[in-house]
């Protein structure tokens, strides 16, 4: 097990293209990929792609609560079931129409900010898995949220870059004093 070290916005390793990976059953792939795992799982957070921790490849992992569904996308009554920690390797997305919505998105490699960034509502998935198989889903709203938000990451693209109002960009730490605020009145 290992937990490696995050790389901030300004790294190089976050600006360039990610290389796809050849195969997908590698050992060195599964290494990677368990140690993301072990690293996400210290750090917390949804999700996290390979070139955050300083490797140029087509890999992400991620992860959402049901109770985190549930609060993200404005679910009442039961709980939904929750995406369970998956390994996506060369994730290619398809918007499934041209829809979509703002949410509040932060970043392992933007420490202490938070901003408004849209994304498509609907999407389908496809990747590899560690065994090779192909993955194929639907997603809508917080879990295609993060999956964008992380095969971005691939791209050299982080949230601040899909921004549509840099006046919403703020510290979490303020976000939440507000909120607080807010519950309050
Ligand atoms: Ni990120």
């Amino acid at each position: 097990m290992a937990i490696l070290k995050i790389a901030r916005m300004g790294h190089p390793v976050l600006k360039r293209v990610a290389e796809s990976v050849i195969d997908p059953t590698a050992p060195e792939i599964h290494k990677l990929i368990n140690d993301m795992v072990d690293t996400l799982e210290d750090i917390g957070g949804a999700g996290l792609a390979a070139p955050q921790v300083h490797v140029p490849l087509r890999v992400v992992v991620f992860h959402v609560p049901g109770t985190r569904l549930a609060a993200e996308d404005g679910a009442s009554g039961q709980v939904p079931p929750g995406i369970p920690l998956t390994a996506l390797i060369n994730p290619e997305i398809t918007p499934l129409g041209p829809e979509t919505v703002e949410g509040i998105e932060a970043c392992l490699s933007v420490p202490g900010l938070a901003g408004m960034v849209p994304r498509y509502r609907n999407i389908r998935y496809r990747a590899l898995a560690p065994d090779g198989s192909v993955i194929e889903r639907e997603a809508s709203g917080f879990h295609a949220r993060v999956v964008q938000h992380e095969c971005d990451h691939l791209d050299g693209i982080l949230y601040p870059m899909r921004m549509k109002d840099m006046a919403t960009l703020s510290f979490v730490e303020e976000l939440r004093r507000y909120e607080d605020k807010e519950a309050e009145d």
